[in-house]
């Protein structure tokens, strides 16, 4: 597949396997050795580069991001981050005065992680570094680092321009790209006017690799091509399907790149509903509900991190069924509504009807998820996760709350859970229980032993059935505690 983007600042045009990841060719047929491999399951950030397009600069995890994906993008790794003359990053001569660096391997990706978020203003080091992790050097002297570095301004050859929005200015005008900036000599068309991008064929029967792989320029061309091809693998962040080529080594057959599919990145707003397209990313996901449902925020500000963020998609993660997908059970609670499509033919449903069992969706062959809508607001509404890890974790159990309580009554119940069955799942006996009594502390202690109705969860390296269980419980004494007006953040309770 025919692949072109800017490299730290210069333009390159790759012919590659589409499921090569960024990581892979950067090391091995760039020598550009500075991005490490650690996990290479996106969950350490020693590959962390920065891509840019028309929605701005964002660190990614290189070791989970295709090739394909980077179509019409800009990266810059480590060794960009420096000027082209040898001059240090104000991140750079940081790290060194702060003494940021002792074995160096998680280095290069914090380093690029901190000019991202430097790049774009940020000051919240926490939630920038949270998907950057080191062994040996401790986080203060990082986080010193980065706030030191805060005040310097950002260095001009870090504001990349992707070749995409060059490209697509030159076509509006009328005849072939002028490509400035040098873009024309790699001899390609770089207007993308056709509705399919890119088809092509990498070598057949290597493990880990696609046979076929499309680009589609919108939903339409998507909706016309996965009709006649439906046992083809969608790719939308890849931060699920990336694993199972790193990871699981599983060859994925044909692929379709859904990146270039600028009408799934929309985001509708009416004063009763927001309607998110399937490729929004859980980072602007995050920058709506803040504004909308702090709650569900605060869940979302403790999905992956930053680099999975800013890749995953929320189309992804309920189409890929996991019972432990974050998503789902706030969505369940908040009443959402699906947005399905096949070639031309449109449904919708209830969110919680989607999940019909472990690893079983109710999606036809060749149909896709479109956009998913929910209430503007729900004040009532509480989601809580539960991890081992506070940041950058996967839920070991995640509980939504929903209830209308009027006059001192439940009147309306809807309740969530992430974790405690093979589906996201909602907990009608517990919901029944509460409905039509007093909103009241006997009354949730009452419906507690619903729960066991509801759900029989299992064992497994992130919790037992028996604390899971426990967990569930609590939850909901918590939403009454929350709803009372007291203290329930972890990081706000002292004993
Ligand atoms: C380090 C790390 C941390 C993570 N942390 C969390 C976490 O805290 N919470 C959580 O819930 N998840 C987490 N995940 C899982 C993952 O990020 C999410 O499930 C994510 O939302 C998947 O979205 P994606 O766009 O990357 O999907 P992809 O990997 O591109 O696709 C996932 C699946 O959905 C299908 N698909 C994608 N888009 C569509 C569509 N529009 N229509 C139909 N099918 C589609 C794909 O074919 C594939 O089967 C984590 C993953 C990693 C690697
Ligand atoms: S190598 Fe660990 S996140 Fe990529
Ligand atoms: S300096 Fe060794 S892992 Fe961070």
């Amino acid at each position: 597949m025919r692949i072109r983007f800017a490299l730290n600042g210069e333009p390159c045009e790759v012919e590659a396997p589409p499921t090569r990841t960024l990581l892979d060719w950067l090391r091995e047929e760039r020598g550009l050795t500075g991005t490490k491999e650690g996990c290479n399951e996106g969950d350490c950030g020693a590959c962390t580069v920065m891509v840019t397009d028309e929605a701005g600069a964002r660190a990614l995890n290189a070791c989970i991001l295709f090739l394909p994906q980077l179509e019409g993008r800009a990266v810059r790794t480590v060794e960009g981050i420096s000027a082209p003359d040898g001059q240090m990053h104000p991140v750079q001569r940081a790290m060194v005065a702060e003494h940021g660096s002792q074995c160096g391997f998680c280095t290069p990706g914090f380093v690029v992680s901190m000019a991202v978020g430097h790049l774009n203003g940020r000051t919240d080091w926490d939630d920038v570094l949270a998907g950057n992790l080191c062994r040996c050097t401790g986080y203060a002297p990082i986080v010193r680092a980065a706030e030191a570095a805060a005040e310097e301004p950002a260095p001009d050859w870090m504001r990349d321009v992707p070749p995409e929005a060059r490209s697509a200015t030159s076509v509006a005008e009328g005849g072939a790209p002028d490509a400035p900036g040098g873009y024309a000599d790699t001899g390609g068309d770089w207007g993308h006017t056709a509705p399919m991008a890119a088809t092509g064929a990498s070598r057949e029967g290597d493990p880990g690799e696609a046979s076929e792989a499309v680009r589609p320029e919108s939903a339409d061309a998507l909706a016309a091509w996965y009709v006649e091809n439906p046992d083809a693998v969608l790719v939308a962040g890849a931060t699920d399907v990336g694993l199972w080529v790193t990871k699981s080594l599983r060859d994925i057959g044909s692929v379709a790149f859904l990146g270039g599919c600028a009408d799934l990145k929309r985001v509708e707003r009416t004063a009763e509903t927001i309607r998110f397209g399937a490729m929004v990313s859980m980072t602007d996901v995050l920058a709506v509900l803040r504004e909308t449902h702090p709650s569900y925020a605060a869940m979302v500000r403790r999905y992956g991190s930053e680099q999975v963020r800013n890749a995953a998609t929320i189309g992804g993660n309920i189409a890929n069924g996991s019972p432990i997908g974050d998503n789902p059970p706030a969505l369940i609670a908040l009443g959402a509504t699906l947005h399905l499509r096949r070639g031309d033919e449109r449904r919708e449903m209830r969110l919680e009807d989607f999940f019909l069992d472990y690893g079983r969706q109710d999606r036809r062959p060749g149909e896709f998820v479109e956009a998913v809508s929910l209430p503007a607001s729900a004040p009532a509404f509480r989601v809580y996760k539960l991890s081992k890890r506070f940041d950058q974790d996967i839920s070991a159990v995640c509980g939504a709350f929903n209830l209308a309580v009027e006059n001192g009554t439940v009147t309306a119940a809807r309740i969530a859970f992430g974790g405690m069955a093979g589906i996201p799942k909602r907990a009608a006996a517990v919901e029944a229980a509460l409905t039509g009594r007093p909103w009241t502390e006997d009354t949730v202690t009452a419906a507690l032993p619903a729960f066991a109705e509801d759900f029989a969860p299992m064992s497994d390296m992130r919790a037992s059935a028996a604390y899971r269980l426990e967990a569930a419980g609590n939850m909901l004494r918590r939403y009454f505690a929350d709803m009372s007006g007291q203290a329930t953040d972890v990081r706000e309770i002292t004993a």
